[in-house]
């Protein structure tokens, strides 16, 4: 087999076979076939799409690179949530103990945060002595155990992906949807969920823009999942404006107790019951959506959620006490309000702005190597559709600096107050195979 015959194929519209995706999969993986060579191929998928059978194959290709998890000696359907990203996206902090409380296995692999979007691990970390660095033996145990836990990112999953996506990323090859879908998928399967449940995010705050884009991207992954046997669905929900009303990593451990309590923001709260019911249903604990969602809702009410969550924190080395404490959390030494000075509606919140106003504080990094402040970010008090009065406060900063002039500023500039009362339809499709 010839490398450069695979590029011809695909230039002129061909579809490629299994066993060219793994020779040239595999060669890249290894050094043997070079940038250049792949490149160009790269630039031929982005023209001439793929098949549905060469996403899947390119997909298992890139799993088969590195190390798979093998979860089966956990009892149970372990069912998996991945969001592709959005700003003070609490859900997997609610998600994991919540469903947990139903008796379906969470074992979940995650990761920390980039740029305007935060990550799981840098949130359960603003719990102190909590950590992710446990043995899959000790993984696989506790989750036999208590039905939930968090492991760090192994470091050989996948790397065909990260040489992919780094050549993709400077060969202006990332956004595309059958390169996109097999990049997720091929984390998520190598992590060794048999179910899986996606949160595709569209709007300002996401990867994905425009909600054609997130659909698209969607019924990709989906289709993939299914494919390789693994039962997928997608929910495409808003990232039109942050989600809940925290952003940043010890707030959001607390708007996560709050929702676990049944007092969190309106829309985390839906989000997270419909991801949930979906997750419940896909691991056996409910027929239906709506029998998942009461059982859910119930485990909320009596305390079981809650209790599991702080299971969870001690489990994994963490201080528990947070939860009936939230005081016991990093603070930030100042907090400063945000003032409108203007009368109407918030028409819009430019998501992806008022993220990195955030990790301006030092909620979050811009290098992969960059410490981050556990205790400061923003929470918002004001979302769209709310009435506002000039004078109004519509967003309070947690602060470890005294001048936060360039914060604030951003936060007015990414308000906008005008006269219409605008609706986000926070869940926008549900898609199954
Ligand atoms: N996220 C990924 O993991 N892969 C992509 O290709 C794009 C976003
Ligand atoms: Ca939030």
């Amino acid at each position: 087999m010839r490398m450069v015959d695979i590029i011809a194929k695909k230039r002129d519209g061909g579809e490629l076979s299994k066993e060219e995706i793994d020779y040239f999969i595999t060669g890249y993986t290894e050094g043997d076939i070079p940038d250049y060579q792949v490149s160009s191929l790269l630039m031929a998928v982005f023209f001439n799409d793929m098949t549905e059978e060469e996403r899947a194959n390119l997909t298992m290709a890139m799993v088969k690179s590195g190390d798979e998890i093998d979860l089966s000696a956990i009892e149970g359907v372990k069912v998996d949530k991945h969001s592709t990203g959005g700003v003070g996206d609490t859900t997997t902090l609610v998600l994991a103990p919540l469903v947990a409380a139903l008796d379906v296995p969470v074992a979940k692999m995650s990761g920390r945060g980039l740029g305007h979007t935060g990550g799981t691990i840098d949130k359960l970390e603003a719990v102190e002595g909590f950590h992710v660095e446990i043995s899959e033996q000790e993984f696989t145990d506790l989750v036999n155990q208590n039905k939930v836990a968090v492991i760090g990112q192994s470091g050989n999953l996948t790397p065909a992906d990260k040489k992919l996506y780094a050549l993709r990323d400077v060969t202006a090859t990332v956004n595309s949807i059958p390169l996109i879908a097999s990049s997720i998928m091929s984390k998520k399967i190598a992590a060794g969920a048999d179910a899986i449940v996606l949160d595709v995010k569209t709007g300002d705050g996401a990867f994905m823009k425009n909600e054609e884009d997130a659909i698209a991207l969607a019924e990709a992954m989906v289709a993939i999942g299914n494919n390789v046997g693994r039962n997928t669905m997608a929910i495409i929900s808003s990232m039109a404006e942050p989600l809940g009303h925290a952003i940043g990593n010890a707030l959001e451990v607390k708007e996560a107790i709050d929702t676990l309590k049944g007092e969190g923001p309106e829309d985390l709260t839906a989000l997270c019951l419909e991801l949930g019911a979906q997750m419940a249903v896909l691991g056996g604990a409910a027929a239906t959506l709506d029998e998942a969602k009461e059982k859910l809702q119930a485990v909320i009410n009596d305390g079981r959620a809650l209790e599991k969550f702080k299971n969870f924190l001690e489990n994994q080395g963490g201080d528990a006490s947070v939860v009936d404490d939230v005081s016991r959390l990093p603070q930030a030494e100042y907090q400063f309000e945000v003032k409108t000075d203007k009368s109407g509606y918030v028409e819009e919140i430019a998501a992806e702005e008022i993220g990195i106003a955030s990790a301006m504080l030092g909620a979050g990094r811009q290098t992969k190597e960059d410490e981050i402040d556990l205790a400061v970010g923003l929470v918002l008090k004001k979302k769209v559709g709310d009435r506002v009065e000039a004078g109004d406060t519509i967003a309070v900063i947690h602060s470890n600096r005294e001048d936060v002039k360039d914060v604030e500023q951003k936060i007015i500039d990414n308000y906008r107050i005008g006269q219409t009362q605008n609706e986000i339809e926070l869940i926008k499709q549900v898609i199954t195979k």
